[in-house]
């Protein structure tokens, strides 16, 4: 039989756009339940971003969930921009007076599941079957299936925090729904090891033979990537290999200091540039990769999704508190406003920071010269800082 529960908002996914929502909307005594297709294991252990936004710090932190964060977090004032072995350092404290925080998004959504878990949030882990149903109706509802038995959640509003992948997007009829899309021709092959990073700061770099980064999850622990098809297998990748080409992408200066082990996660992630529009339909939301995925390259995918989350935190408190729907009617224009400048550079950076196997002599100056202008323009520099540190909310 199925048990039907009432709640103010259900949220759909788990990962930090639902997460940080139900956290937001529980200090302002609006009820949520979570569900998530994955268990909290598995949610905490997914290796992914690195890099918090000033604004994304600030958030978590008057979320409460701000404390380990600002104990172990890694403040950088700036990080490089290599070019064909040329190097630039974005100064990001000198050209924006702010900083970036090197946090993992593991911790991000350890830290905001023990607050949830703390405060009795109602959770659906492991669940499967989601299905949300009646978008524009008063009360709509998501079904799913949990322990083998059939639940039904019922809402005043339903958030779809669930991903690219999940249920949300894809309720929204087809003739409503317009996305926009950008497939790149290759990857980023990713590995963790337990050692000190190369550099105190990241260092982004093209070369001759493609795309590397060096990052850091802590001062022991690192973080590598480098480009590489999207067809390639992780078992044509052992570490040898990974640590022999990152060297090269380096240069011998940057690899002298490279100190290599044995990696223990290793995986490759596909590049894209996806939005959907609107973010609202009747009384659902989209959040996060739900809506949007930008390409990695400036480590912007957690902060955008933790941006749009403060917004539609703000729109449900209004309606909530104050009766007062403004913010709600208006969410999907003033996201997806933000959202397009932020796709925007995350192109940008990722057009001017790899090699495309179709890209001609003419287009190879291009990036080249963009290098260049940016190593010699403060204001071009500044430009790439004020996005990368991160831009207002709206
Ligand atoms: P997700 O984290 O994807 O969470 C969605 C949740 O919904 C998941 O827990 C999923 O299990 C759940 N779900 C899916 N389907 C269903 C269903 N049917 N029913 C119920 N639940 C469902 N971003 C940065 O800001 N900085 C970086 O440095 C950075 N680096 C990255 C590196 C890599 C290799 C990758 C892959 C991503 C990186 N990102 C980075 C992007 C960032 O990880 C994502 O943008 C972020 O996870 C988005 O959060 P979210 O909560 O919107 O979605
Ligand atoms: C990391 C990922 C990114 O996409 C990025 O631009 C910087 C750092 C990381 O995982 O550490």
């Amino acid at each position: 039989m199925t048990r039907t529960l009432r709640t103010q908002v259900a949220v759909i996914g788990a990962g930090p756009a639902g997460l940080l929502l139900s956290q937001l909307l529980a200090g302002a005594g609006i009820e949520t339940v979570v569900i998530d297709r994955k268990d909290r294991a598995y949610i905490e252990g997914r290796i992914r971003a690195g890099v918090l936004e000033q604004g994304t710090v600030d958030a978590l932190s008057e979320a409460g969930v701000g404390d380990r964060l600002r104990r172990e977090g890694l403040v950088h004032d700036g990080f490089d921009l290599c070019f064909d072995g040329d190097r630039h350092r974005i100064d990001l404290r000198a050209l924006t007076g702010k900083s970036v925080t090197v946090y993992g998004q593991t911790e991000v959504t350890k830290d905001l599941f023990q607050r949830r878990f703390a405060q009795a949030q109602q959770f659906f882990l492991g669940v499967s079957d989601t299905r949300p149903e009646g978008l524009k109706d008063a009360r709509p509802r998501v079904h799913f299936t949990h322990e083998g038995r059939g639940i039904t959640v019922e809402a005043d509003f339903i958030a779809g925090c669930d991903g690219f992948h999940g249920p949300a997007r894809q309720s929204i009829p087809p003739e409503v729904l317009r996305t926009f899309e950008r497939v790149y021709p290759f990857g980023w092959l990713g590995i963790m090891v337990e050692k000190p990073p190369v550099s105190h700061e990241l260092i982004y770099a093209n070369h001759a033979r493609g795309f590397a980064l060096a990052s850091m999850r802590s001062q022991t622990r690192s973080r590598y990537y480098l480009q590489c098809g999207v067809q390639e297998n992780i078992a044509d990748w052992p570490d040898e290999r990974f640590w022999e080409e990152l060297s090269l992408r380096l240069g011998p200066d940057t690899a002298a200091s490279l100190q290599t082990g044995a990696s223990f996660e290793k995986s490759i992630a596909p590049l894209r540039s996806f939005v959907a529009e609107p973010m609202r339909y009747g009384n659902l939301f989209l959040a996060g990769d739900a809506a949007h995925i930008v390409p990695p390259t400036g480590a912007k995918g957690l902060n955008l999704a933790v941006a749009d989350v403060q917004l539609l935190s703000r729109a449900l408190i209004a309606h909530y508190r104050d009766n007062n729907d403004h913010y709600i009617d208006t969410y999907s224009q003033t996201v997806l406003s933000r959202v397009w400048k932020v796709e925007r550079f995350s192109w940008q950076l990722s057009t001017l920071m790899h090699q495309f196997p179709d890209n001609s002599p003419f287009e190879q100056r291009m990036q080249r010269a963009e290098f260049d202008y940016i190593a010699g323009s403060e204001a071009a520099a500044r430009s790439i800082a004020e996005n990368y540190v991160g831009l207002p909310l709206e």
